[in-house]
């Protein structure tokens, strides 16, 4: 993702990074939805020159797009912050402790729910199932996923990130696991 980028870009650049998210779309079928899933995907949210953009290439109108993008809880409008956490909301994770993960969060971080924190630190996001389900309670960090948390690991993790660390160290055989069937 290069949020990073596209928070600090001029709209020159904003214009261009859009451009690029719809023209290397990996599917063949370009749509809508398509294309703005792409552009979140490079830049983290929707940006408004997105959504010309989008009905320039999909020869529609401004308000079709945003009738789309705005049809889908998921597309956010605005940067995301600085780091991203995901805790897993799914029904194994719950049973092994993802409420208590999440209220912990919340608390740390001052937030009553999903959002961002207030000094642009983290975006906190509830997920429906990462895929991991036997790893519970499972997160994603910087969009690495980790399994088997505690809110004290997880607070561990954040300061990392916070500290300047580009990746949390999840080396842990504890959170960490092998994908590979
Ligand atoms: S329920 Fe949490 S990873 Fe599936």
């Amino acid at each position: 993702m290069q949020e990073t980028v596209a928070m600090s870009a001029n709209s020159d650049t904003l214009r261009q990074l859009v451009q690029q998210a719809i023209a290397e779309q990996p599917s063949a079928t370009v749509t809508v939805l398509s294309s703005l899933l792409s552009v979140q995907d490079a830049l983290g949210y929707i940006p408004k020159v997105a959504l010309e953009e989008v009905a320039t290439r999909s020869g529609t109108s401004v308000n079709d797009v945003w009738g789309v993008a705005s049809f889908y809880p998921n597309f956010r409008f605005v940067p995301p912050a600085r780091h991203s956490v995901e805790v897993c909301w799914g029904p194994t994770c719950h049973i092994l402790g993802a409420q208590q993960l999440f209220q912990g969060l919340m608390g740390h971080l001052g937030l009553e729910g999903e959002g961002d924190t207030a000094d642009g630190e983290f975006t906190l996001k509830l997920n429906t199932c990462l895929g991991s389900c036997p790893h519970g309670p499972v997160v994603s960090l910087e969009h690495q996923l980790a399994g088997h948390m505690t809110i004290d690991q997880l607070k561990a993790h954040l300061e990392e990130l916070q500290v300047g660390a580009a990746q949390p160290k999840l080396n842990d055989a504890s959170h960490r696991w092998d994908p590979s069937p």
